[in-house]
Formats: structure tokens, sequence, C-alpha cells
């Protein structure tokens, strides 16, 4: 029997939110939490999905699974609309990314399943067909899912680097570029600190608030252009704060980004908030939600020093509010999908 295997990662956003969707700029990174996808072809057209997250299903390829399985079978459309001929397959799952928190698990899962395919059948894995793979992947979650994102996550998974973030810029909706710069957390004694609010959202439910923005955006309603404006003028600020090295700047330039996507976007919540603020009184150089928001995930750039110490103080401000301990994970920019 053929069978191959692929390891995608989920991410984090470092800057630029709720820009993909509005022709703007985006600096992503890969962390280490991500999607082993193990794809076998079969000699009949069945299609069998397993995941360590989810009930399995069987059927017969081109049939329409409902719940968790349509992000595989979606991948699978993608492709064959892309000009692939695949065999039936058996396709099994794990992960160790949060589902709904924001650090796209369901983009990990996508491109899992296409690059363990495209190993299965051979196909090349250079910068180029990683760029035609990122656009499969989108279409699964938005043409066969029917999630309204915007496409940066896909592209973070698959492009990625160590030690790299990923600028993608959507000028050109249809055929977007990106540049890996280098985003060496480590050697400057840095870590970004993770901070799951436990508040999900579902993007695929066509869940109100993140469609609504688009809508809100499309519409040219001027607040929302100020926080599309500004933010793409912070990712361009940020990536020169890296350059020379200024992390303080590099910090600012988060937390003002929050504060544009919680007064101007409205995208934040009251759990996100009070991450951030208890960040930033606990020494953090800057915070800020990452992904859709309504939920999900906060992320804080702290000295890896005093990392543990940063925990604690989010941990007492989530105490203060009587809400249960939130789960924490130290990242740095990792590998893209392999
Ligand atoms: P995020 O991508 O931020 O985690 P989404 O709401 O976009 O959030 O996607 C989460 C959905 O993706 C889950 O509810 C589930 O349907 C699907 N999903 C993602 N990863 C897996 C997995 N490993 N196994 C089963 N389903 C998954
Ligand atoms: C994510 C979505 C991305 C992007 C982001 C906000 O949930 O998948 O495409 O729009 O929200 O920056």
């Amino acid at each position: 029997m053929r069978t191959a295997r692929a390891v995608a990662p989920g991410r984090v956003n470092l800057i630029g939110e709720h820009t993909d969707y509005n022709r703007g700029l985006c600096l992503p990174f890969a962390i280490p939490l991500a999607t082993t996808a193990t794809v076998s072809a079969r000699d009949d057209d069945r299609l069998r999905i397993a995941s360590d997250r989810g009930k399995p299903w069987e059927g017969v390829r081109g049939e329409r699974p409902a719940g968790w399985a349509s992000y595989v079978a979606g991948v699978l459309w993608a492709l064959e609309e892309a000009g692939w001929e695949l065999p039936g397959l058996d396709i099994s799952l794990s992960s160790t990314i949060p589902l709904g928190g924001g650090l796209s698990s369901s983009a990990a899962l996508e491109c899992a399943v296409a690059v363990a395919l495209a190993g299965l059948l051979h196909e090349p894995l250079d910068r180029a067909a990683r760029l035609d793979l990122a656009e499969a992947c989108r279409r699964a979650e938005t043409e066969y899912v029917g999630a309204p994102t915007g496409g940066v996550d896909q592209l973070a998974s698959l492009l990625a680097t160590e030690g790299h973030g990923v600028l993608v810029d959507f000028a050109d909706p249809a055929a977007p570029t990106a540049t890996n710069v280098p985003l060496d957390l480590a050697a400057a004694g840095l870590t970004i600190l993770v901070t799951d609010t436990g508040v999900r959202h579902s993007l695929a439910d066509g869940d109100g608030g993140y469609a609504q923005r688009r809508a809100e955006a499309e519409a040219g309603d001027p607040r929302r252009w100020r926080h599309i404006d500004s933010e793409n003028d912070r990712v361009r600020a940020t990536v020169q704060a890296v350059e020379t090295g200024d992390w303080a700047a590099v910090g600012r330039l988060l937390t003002a980004s929050h504060v544009s996507l919680r007064d101007d976007y409205e995208v934040s919540c009251r759990e996100l908030d009070v991450t951030v603020d208890s960040a930033l009184a606990a020494g953090a150089l800057g915070a800020r939600m990452t992904g859709g928001g309504f939920g999900g995930c906060a992320i804080s750039l702290v000295p890896t020093a005093g990392a543990a110490a940063l925990r604690a103080a989010v941990d007492r401000a989530y105490a203060a509010q009587g809400w249960a301990p939130p789960a924490h994970h130290e990242v740095q920019p990792s590998a893209g999908a392999r």
C-alpha cells in the first residue's frame, strides 16, 4: 500500500489582523503546535477519514461529509479542481493544536492533508507549488466548507521557515506575495506567550462577527477602514523595527494593534482585553489578540526569563474575574509544513 505522511503547523499572527481579506499586509509565523496527516491510497473509490479529535467518517469519493470531515473532503475537491487525479484514500489525522482557538487548526489540517497527498502522488513541493497548495486549501475552507476566511493561515502554514515571519501582501488578492523575514526572537532573549482564553468562536457556522466585519469593511465603513489602514502601517513599522532590533517598538506596535482591533474593528472581547491588560501590567513589551477575535488567543512579547512570572500574573487576573485559568503556550517562529 502506498502511504505518505506530512506535518503542518498552526500559526500566530504577529501583526496584520483582518487585513488579509482587505488587500492588506500580514506577518504571521508558524508555531510548534501542529497537525499530522497520514494518507494511504486504496484500490477502490472509497474515502475513510479519521482524527483523534473527531468522529470517523466513511463514504465514497465525491460524497459530501458533514462536520469536521468536510475540511478534508474540501481539500480533495480543491486539488481535483486544480487538475489532480486522486485515488480512493484512507486519511488519518492527529493534532496538538487547540480546535477553534484562533491558532488555525483548520488550516493546519488542510495543509497537512495537501502536503501528504503531494508526497503520495510525487508532486513538487517547492515554493511555487506551496503557493498553489495554499490557494487550494483556502478554496477548501471558503468555497467547500463555507468559512469566509482570508487566506493568510494557509500561506503561513505552508511557507513558514524556522526563525522567520512570513510577510504576506494581499494587494492582488488572486495572487498574494509572501516574503520570509528574519524573526529570531530567541536570539534577542524573547519569547511569545500564547494565552488561550478558552472562549470559542466558530468560523464555519456563519458565526456573526467575522462575516459581519467583512461585509462592513467591504461597504467602506470608515471606522473599520481606520483599523485596516493603520494596521497596514503598523505591519510595515514592525518589519522595520524587527530589522533594527528595536523590540520595545515592536511591543508598542503590537499593543497599538490590539487597541485598534478593540476600538475600531471591534473584534475583541472581555477575556482578550483582560489578558492583554494583565500581560502589559506584568511587564510584557506588547500584547494583542491574534487571529479572528471574539475569543481564541492573545499573544504577549516577553523576555524569556520573565515568561513564567507573566503567566502567573495573567492567571491571577483570570482568578480575580472568577474565570478558569487559561492555557498558555510559549512559542518561537517554527518550520512550515513538511
Ligand atoms: P481554528 O482554525 O482557529 O482552530 P476554525 O473554527 O477555523 O478554528 O476551525 C476549527 C474546526 O476545524 C474544528 O471545529 C473542526 O471542525 C476542524 N478541525 C481542525 N483540526 C481538526 C482535527 N485535527 N481533527 C478534526 N477536526 C479538526
Ligand atoms: C482568521 C482567518 C484569517 C484572518 C484572521 C484575521 O480567523 O482565518 O483569514 O482573516 O482571522 O486576521
